[in-house]
């Protein structure tokens, strides 16, 4: 940032940022975050719709083609603990992953486009609710938000990386996420007459160390795969056999294959409790966000982006997929794409991670973001 106009810019983003720090909303509930959005829009002198309850759309220049930029727009059910003088005024709720810098970052583009509009075919911004949920990014699809889109892009603020520095890889960046749900049902009884129950929490208990042994003993070492039981809830009392346990939690794999196998050696390993434990066993599997997988040309172009904006030394490889999910893999099922990472490391905060309660980024990244945006979204009409 130099000179009057990019210090005031950047006052501008800062500003938008923390009045949504402020005021975090759950997802499909943004309608506040939304109104503001609008509002900042016309203030630039651009005109937008709501769309899916909380979404807004808004329209630059003329396409097809059209090429889209998102972010994401939802806060998490967190009680924030920065002690940042723009700290949440909503108990419980708090922006702990940064989208309120994607939008601040969105809005900026737009006042970049506005300034300097894209000569052949026209810019779609994307401000999308409910990420964290899912469901967000369909409900936009279905509300036309790709209609005669040629390509999207899309990004998230990330603390492994620092300020200047943008992380771009091609092809998948971002795991299938599934949940599994699973349900024990024993017999319950007296705590001192085990002969006469069948006990639910020791069968539990057994189930959650089989479960280990899927990755570790049958999954390639070399493709990055979890299974996490997140949740064990059984019994009652401290003399009483649990009649029932309730496992839920969650799986991330990067490949479709790998996906498979876990998904039947869940089945397999809970069939084989019902021998092994004399209990009854129902397994769930709900499936999650599709993987993130970011075309060819759409990663060279971000990559030029990320180089008029960063610098060749800023552009940075990311060492491995990340096992997290993200939403936006759903309009990548419906156009080509790329989603890239923003490093936004604060110090003093390097090590509290996203969706914690001391979570923060690095500002001085919000105008990095902005000109990504415009850069992107310019270069992509253009070729
Ligand atoms: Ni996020």
């Amino acid at each position: 940032m130099s000179g009057p106009e990019g210090e005031e810019f950047f006052r501008w983003l800062v500003a938008i940022r923390r009045h949504i720090h402020r005021f975090p909303e759950l997802a499909f509930q943004e309608e506040r975050t939304a109104d503001f959005i609008q509002k900042k829009l016309s203030e630039l002198g651009l005109s937008s719709r709501r769309v899916a309850g909380t979404g807004v759309l808004c329209d630059l220049g003329a396409g097809p083609p059209w090429v889209a930029l998102r972010a994401d727009m939802d806060a998490l059910p967190i009680t924030e603990e920065t002690g940042l003088p723009f700290a949440s005024l909503v108990p419980g709720v708090m922006h702990a992953c940064g989208h309120d810098g994607h939008v601040a970052m969105l809005l900026g583009a737009a006042a970049l486009l506005r300034k300097d509009p894209p000569v052949k075919g026209g810019v779609r911004l994307i401000f999308q609710p409910a990420e964290e949920i899912g469901g967000g990014a369909r409900a936009m699809i279905e509300a036309g938000a790709l209609e005669g889109v040629s390509a999207i892009f899309g990004g998230h603020i990330d603390r492994h990386y620092r300020v200047g520095e943008i992380a771009i890889n091609e092809g998948l960046i971002c795991a299938y996420t599934d949940r599994f749900v699973i349900r024990l049902r024993g017999r319950g009884g007296h705590a001192a007459w085990p002969q006469e129950a069948v006990d639910a929490v020791v069968a539990g208990a057994f189930l959650v160390t089989a479960i280990q042994t899927l990755v570790s003993r049958e999954i390639h070492p070399a493709y990055p795969t979890v299974v996490t039981v997140g949740r064990f809830q059984a019994g009652t009392a401290h003399n009483v056999i649990a009649e029932e346990a309730f496992l839920e939690g969650t799986i991330r794999a990067t490949h479709s294959e790998i996906r498979k196998k876990i998904h039947q050696g869940l089945r397999r390993i809970v069939r084989g409790l019902e021998e092994l434990h004399r209990i009854s066993g129902q397994l769930e599997i709900i499936e999650g966000y599709p993987p993130v997988i970011n075309s060819p040309r759409e990663t060279e172009v971000a990559r030029e982006a990320a180089r008029r904006v960063v610098g060749e030394a800023g552009v940075r490889r990311m060492p491995h997929p990340s096992l997290g999910g993200e939403d936006f893999s759903f309009y990548l099922e419906h156009v080509p794409g790329c989603f890239v990472r923003f490093g936004a490391m604060k110090a003093g905060r390097e090590h509290i991670p996203a969706h914690s309660p001391g979570f923060d980024f690095d500002e001085r990244v919000l105008p990095l973001g902005a000109r990504f945006f415009f850069e992107v979204a310019r270069l992509a009409l253009e070729g």
